[in-house]
This record gives C-alpha cells, structure tokens and sequence, in this order.
C-alpha cells in the first residue's frame, strides 16, 4: 500500500497566495460589477521592455532553423547568461565565477527546493513576518516539527520577530540555527539592513558554521548608497552564504519565469562542497530554463535592457511613493516602499489582518495581503504592492482616502 508523506498534513490551510486568490475570486464573481484593483500578489503589470522582446523574436527565430535549434538547455544555465550574471556580481565587488551559478525557473523553486541538501534535522531560523515558500517548503521535508494553530507556529523554527520596535529586521536569536533565511529588501515589510548589518549575520553564520540562504529578490528596488544589492558585497560570505535573484521584479518575468542561485565554491560542510551538492541536484530534478528565455536574461545585462528596466522600477517605485504618501495621509502607519515594491501599513485600530482584507475588499474593492499569512508578527499588519498600474494605484488611494 502506498503511503503519503504525511509532513504535507501538518501545513496549516493552503498557500498563502492560493487563499487570497480563492477570496478574491468568490467576491468578484458575486459581485461582477465592481471594478476590483489588485494589489495583493507581487505580480507585474507592464509589458517586458523593447529589448528583451527582441532577444525572444531573435532566439524563436532561432529555434525554427535546423542549424540554430537548440534542445535541451545545459542544465546548469547557458554559459552566456551565467557569464552576463557573473559580470554584473565583479560590478559590485564580488568575484563569482560562471560554475558557482545556477540558473534556474525562478526564485520561487530555488527558495522552496534549496532545503534538499540540508540534513533532515537541520534546525532553520526565519524572519516572522516572513516569504512563506521558506517554512512552507522545510515543513513539507518534515524540519519544522507540529504547527500549532494558536501560537501559528511551527515547534522547530526559530522565530526572529521583525516588527516595528527593531524596524522590521531580525535580531540574532538566542538559539544558534544551522541555516538562516535572510530577505533583504524584505518580502513583506518591504525593510532594509544596511551592510554594516549584514556583515554581523555574516560574521555570525562565519563563527557558528550557519549558513545563510539570501533571497535578492527585490535587490533592484534599492535606492539608499549604504544598502547591499548582495550578500557578497560583505566580507566572508563566500563561506557561508547562498544567494537566490530572480528576473521576475526587477525585469518582469513573472509569466516567462527566471532566476539564479549562486552557491560558492569556498562554503563547505566539513570537506563537502556544497555548490557540487547543488550541481547534484539541480542536474537530476532540473532540465534547464529554457533557451529562448534565457537569452531574454541575458538582454537584460545589455546596455538598453538596463536603461529599460530602471524605467521598469522606477515606474513601480513612483507607485509606492503614492501608495506610501497616500495612506500617511489617509493616517495609516506605513513602512516599506522606499527600498522594495512593497508598502507594509498597520491596520487600523484593533482590526486583524483578514478583518482589514474583507473590509477593503467590501468597502473599497481593493485586493492586498493580509499580514499575518506571513506569520504570527504580521497580524494586524497589511502588504500593498507597488505592481499595479499607476492608474489603479491612483485610484486605489483615492479610495482609500474615502473610507
Ligand atoms: C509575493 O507577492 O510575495 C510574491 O509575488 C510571491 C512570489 O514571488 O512568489
């Protein structure tokens, strides 16, 4: 008889997105009328930029020639996409050589499937509020010991509150983990550490043989000096951390799909090299990102595709400075938006989080997250993305504004 890997039945509810999604849905499709803006999800809104369309054009083109087709995708990435992304990392000071890089469908997976070549009692230490692909993933390999839905907490997680009295970033916890998720700009609260910071979790997971899973994500919404874009830009990182980037904010390549995780040669378990690990697995559950698209990354790396893409997120940044200014001025407390697409908002008096959901959703018809779907310390918090167009974003504020 077959039987089920029973982790999967302690995962409280469905995936965070999954349920917002499903509320969404069954409030638009009784009420067809209303004209509902959507600002939950960190999905995009505008189109891929000129330059990266061409790439695609050209690279389809190429796949209709016998001489041009390509099959199969080296399963590690082409070499002229990890050789753009490796330039861009000596940009900032951080050698990483092309075999350290993974390219991969997106953030998403590498962040879920990393925990595959940790051992199974490996003890992790998330930010709350946190990304939920991080906990979601580890408790489905059975790490995260029973969920309790009171406390909404799994017993085998260390837990590094990050709310308003540390400005949304995480203190180094009393227990030392094995392995540390780390977001900066964070996905929720949409915080920053400067690299001062930084390099105290680097130093710390350097003297505790921690490693540090670093989800740059977001690192294209920067736009304070003393921020980093990556891990590496600190001291020592190449022996403790492993860096996830994604195509999908900073170039919009949500529905295309890709993104990359650096694994260094020098972070090691014992004698074991980690990134051979990760070569391992990616080469066995992976079958490359497909050719097309990843000529669309390396269009990103070319001098138009940058100018492109800055536009690209200014466009977005310009939505969470309304998003930001409109509900300081609406009186709500507000964070975020600075650094990262997302603007994090207290919700008004003694209201939950789903309470605030519902309620812009009934009364404003505005679609948002709720925080404490990102764990216990977001209760009573609220995520608005800057991904919208700038006229519903407008509009959203206007809104608002009126209730
Ligand atoms: C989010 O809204 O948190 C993200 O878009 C989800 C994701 O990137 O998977």
């Amino acid at each position: 008889m077959f039987r089920i890997n029973e982790n999967y039945l302690k995962l409280p509810g469905s995936y965070l997105f999954s349920t917002v999604g499903k509320k969404s849905k069954a409030y638009m499709d009784a009420h067809p009328d209303k004209k509902v803006i959507k600002l939950g999800i960190g999905d995009v809104t505008l189109p891929l930029s000129p330059t990266i369309i061409a790439a695609i054009h050209k690279a389809t083109d190429e796949m209709a020639h016998k001489e041009t087709f390509k099959g199969y995708a080296p399963d590690l990435g082409y070499e002229f996409l990890r050789s753009a992304i490796s330039k861009e990392y000596a940009g900032r000071g951080a050698e990483i050589a092309i075999d350290e890089i993974f390219i991969s469908d997106g953030a998403k997976s590498d962040s879920g499937n990393i925990g595959d070549i940790f051992a199974d009692d490996t003890k992790i230490a998330v930010c709350d509020p946190v990304y939920p692909v991080y906990v979601d993933a580890n408790a489905m390999s059975g790490r995260t010991g029973d969920y309790n839905p009171e406390t909404q907490r799994w017993s085998s997680v260390i837990y590094m509150p990050c709310v308003s009295e540390n400005g949304f970033a995480p203190e180094i916890p009393d227990e030392v983990p094995d392995v540390i998720y780390l977001c900066f700009p964070n996905n929720p609260t949409g915080s920053t550490i400067t690299k001062s910071e930084l390099q105290k979790w680097v130093d710390y997971a350097n003297d505790n043989k921690a490693v540090i899973v670093y989800d740059a994500a977001y690192e294209a919404y920067i736009s304070e000096d003393d921020v980093p874009h990556s891990i590496y830009e600190c001291d020592g990182a190449l022996t403790c951390a492993i860096e996830m980037r994604s195509f999908s904010k900073n170039a919009g390549f949500t529905g295309t799909r890709l993104g990359f995780t650096v694994v260094p040669k020098a972070l090691k378990a014992g004698d074991v090299s980690v990134n051979s690990l990760w070569a391992r697995r990616h080469g066995t559950k992976f079958n490359g990102a497909p050719y097309i698209i990843q000529r669309a990354g390396e269009a990103v790396y070319s001098p138009e595709g940058q100018k492109e893409i800055s536009a690209m997120v200014g466009y977005y940044m310009n939505n969470a400075k309304i998003i930001r200014e409109g509900l300081e001025s609406a009186g709500y407390t507000v964070s975020g938006g600075v650094n990262a697409p997302y603007i994090w908002l207290k919700t008004p008096g003694s209201m939950t989080s789903w309470e605030f959901f519902d309620y812009l959703l009934e009364n404003a018809n505005i679609i948002g997250t709720p925080g404490s779907g990102f764990g216990p310390s977001g209760e009573g918090y609220f995520r608005l993305t800057a991904f919208g167009t700038y006229e519903s974003t407008v509009e959203a504020m206007e809104r608002i504004k009126k209730l």
